[in-house]
């Protein structure tokens, strides 16, 4: 056999998860929630698995449906997949032309600069202003496709709904993609997010239920855009991407609208105590909407070490395009617990 890789597959340098701790609340490198699913959806799962003999439903129409519902938009505006991460592979298999110029902020969540060339495309970094996208110089730049992460990761920042709408509304761009993982930890998402230009089809946007729903490990997002785009999506993508037990997890997961708000409420009040904890260290943190902290430190690899040390891990910035840096999820109360230990020891540094 001799086979050769596309070149743009030989050149990929690929995505390296957040390593786990020993023990969860320790694990503060992949902006998991601090929860585990609530009994329903666990029984929801376990009903399902009385049905594993079977395909799942292609369409993951009751899933979509409730999806539709909760975001006020038709079913046929709504594509659940196997994480966003999948939708973001699916945008760039479909719509992105050979040689496409495709827009990011540097850094940028690594999936969208990483697909793309993939797909042929051509990714240009537009270096973030004080943490926070610049919208004002990608606007001057055409391109077939931007990506915004509104809040953004790895700094956790936001755009305002009204700065982007001024973007949809001049920039040369042909496919505007907002990526709201974290909207849901943001102190206001109602007026963050710009579900209202999905629902107009000005732009898609892409959400996950790996955050707030508790749900990583059963990978789903969904995708809200224009119903062509909608129906393109399906026809190019593998059929049964989002496997039945993952399906029943989020239907399931819908119905437990007081854990979300629980968990929701646990950011909210834990995350200045984390900043407060890294200041007390001799850390400053970048202030963020999200339900993960970054934290600027010029010694980076040893506070990383110095951390594990003590059982917890945190995602260095260099592995996220900013050096000096560390981000880390907002823990539960024994991770905070444990951090402190971590940090009063470190900072005798
Ligand atoms: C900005 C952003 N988009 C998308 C994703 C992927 O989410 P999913 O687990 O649904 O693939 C993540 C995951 O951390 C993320 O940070």
């Amino acid at each position: 056999m001799r086979i050769t890789p596309r070149p743009a597959a030989a050149a990929l340098d690929p995505y390296t998860p957040g390593r786990a701790a020993a023990d969860e609340e320790g694990s503060l490198a992949s902006n998991e929630p601090t929860f585990t699913v609530a009994p329903g959806v666990r029984d929801a799962v376990m009903r399902a698995l009385g049905h594993l003999h079977r395909y799942p439903d292609p369409l993951a129409r009751e899933l979509s449906l409730r999806l539709a519902e909760e975001l006020g938009v038709g079913p046929d505006q709504v594509l659940v997949g196997n994480g966003s991460d999948e939708l973001i592979y699916l945008l760039c298999m479909a719509y992105l032309p050979i040689g496409g110029v495709v827009l990011c902020a540097d850094p940028p969540y690594r999936l969208h600069e990483l697909v793309p060339p993939l797909m042929g495309g051509v990714v240009t970094r537009i270096p973030l202003h004080e943490w926070v996208h610049d919208l004002h110089t990608m606007a001057g730049i055409p391109a077939d496709f931007a990506f915004i992460c509104n809040p953004h990761n790895p700094t956790g920042t936001v755009v305002s709904s009204s700065a982007l709408e001024e973007f949809v509304e001049t920039a040369p761009v042909g496919l505007i993609i907002v990526d709201e993982a974290y909207i849901d930890f943001a102190d206001d998402p109602e007026r963050l997010t710009v579900l209202h230009l999905a629902r107009a089809g000005k732009i898609v946007l892409i959400r996950t239920m790996s955050k707030m729903y508790g749900l990583a490990g059963a990978r789903l997002g969904y995708l809200v855009g224009p119903v062509e785009v909608v129906d393109m999506l399906r026809r190019v993508r593998a059929p049964f991407s989002v496997n039945s037990l993952g399906q029943a997890a989020g239907v399931a997961a819908m119905n437990e609208r007081s854990q979300h708000r629980r968990f929701r409420d646990h950011v909210l009040s834990t995350r200045p105590q984390l900043c407060q904890l890294f200041l007390e260290a001799g850390y400053q943190t970048v202030p963020s909407q999200a339900n993960f902290v970054l934290v600027i430190a010029p010694d980076e690899a040893q506070l990383v070490a110095r951390l594990w040390d003590h059982g917890i891990s945190v995602r260095p910035g260099t592995t996220l395009g900013l050096p000096g840096t560390v981000r880390v999820t907002v823990p539960s109360e024994a991770g905070l617990e444990l951090l402190e230990h971590a940090l009063l020891r470190a900072s005798a540094r």
